[in-house]
């Protein structure tokens, strides 16, 4: 039998157990730095050097934390239902918890690109895209073409390659479940515009959630916990 479709779209609150900061959180990455200067792309060509070493220390951050048990739940899904990832985390924990399909919508921390390749609507011209693994990128680092390096990260004012990808992810779901996402950022936060009218969708955040649909179903929870719930509830659904 055909298994049923899992839609999980997520936020920086899935990694947020794993010791990863949020952006919008008291405290989060966003009071700490100007996000129009470590994370636009007027930003990066105003001071590469300050761009690289914030994006340095998170690729440093996630090297050394571990999938939570939200990711290993995620990723657990996958024995009983058809699953894609929709991610706007830039962290790899959920490859590391065991997904095998996942959708960066805001690019990825391991991964590098030349700066003047960045605004092509084919996912970047993947051939251009390099791991890095967890190496610093510096000042001076080259691409075969001579081209400085910058981080493989969707900054505000660039657009996001993968979005159409997900909205047809998203179209066919049984079930969408969104998890840790403050929804303030679009085109990600209207993904679950894409929902069929008879697809459930489940939120897990332990703040307030901003959205009005009578398909929504809030569990008002930390990501670890509400993942608990969530199986709990989507074994009598599907
Ligand atoms: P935010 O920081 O905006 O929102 C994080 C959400 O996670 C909030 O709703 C929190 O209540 C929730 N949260 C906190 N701790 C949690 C936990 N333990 N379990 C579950 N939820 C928890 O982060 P995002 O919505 O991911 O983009 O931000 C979206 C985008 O804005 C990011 O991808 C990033 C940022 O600017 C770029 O940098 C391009």
């Amino acid at each position: 039998m055909k298994k049923k479709k899992i839609v999980v779209l997520t936020g920086a609150g899935v990694s947020a157990e794993s010791g990863i900061k949020t952006f919008r959180d008291s405290n989060g990455l966003w009071e700490n730095y100007p996000v129009e200067d470590v994370a636009s792309i007027e930003g990066w060509y105003r001071d590469r050097a300050l761009v690289l070493a914030f994006y340095n220390a998170r690729r440093r951050e996630v090297a050394a934390t571990q999938p939570n048990a939200a990711h290993l739940a995620i990723a657990s899904l996958e024995k009983d239902y058809d699953v894609t990832v929709v991610t706007q985390n830039i962290d790899n924990l959920h490859e590391r918890a065991g997904s095998s399909d996942i959708i960066h919508l805001h690019g990825e921390i391991t991964k590098v690109r030349p700066e003047n390749c960045y605004n092509e609507r084919d996912g970047f011209s993947v051939k251009h895209v390099k791991d890095i693994g967890y190496r610093d990128i510096n000042i001076g680092d080259l691409s075969d073409d001579g081209v400085q390096l910058r981080p493989h990260i969707v900054w505000f004012g660039e657009p996001v390659p993968n979005i159409e990808k997900a909205a047809e992810e998203v179209e066919k779901a049984d079930c969408m479940l969104i998890v840790g996402t403050s929804m303030q950022v679009y085109p990600a936060a209207g993904l679950y515009l894409y929902a069929g009218s008879s697809t459930s969708i489940y939120i897990i955040d332990p703040k307030d959630v901003p959205l009005r649909d009578s398909r929504i179903c809030h569990i008002k929870d930390v990501a670890t916990h509400g993942m608990e719930r969530f199986i709990e509830i989507i074994k009598k659904e599907l």
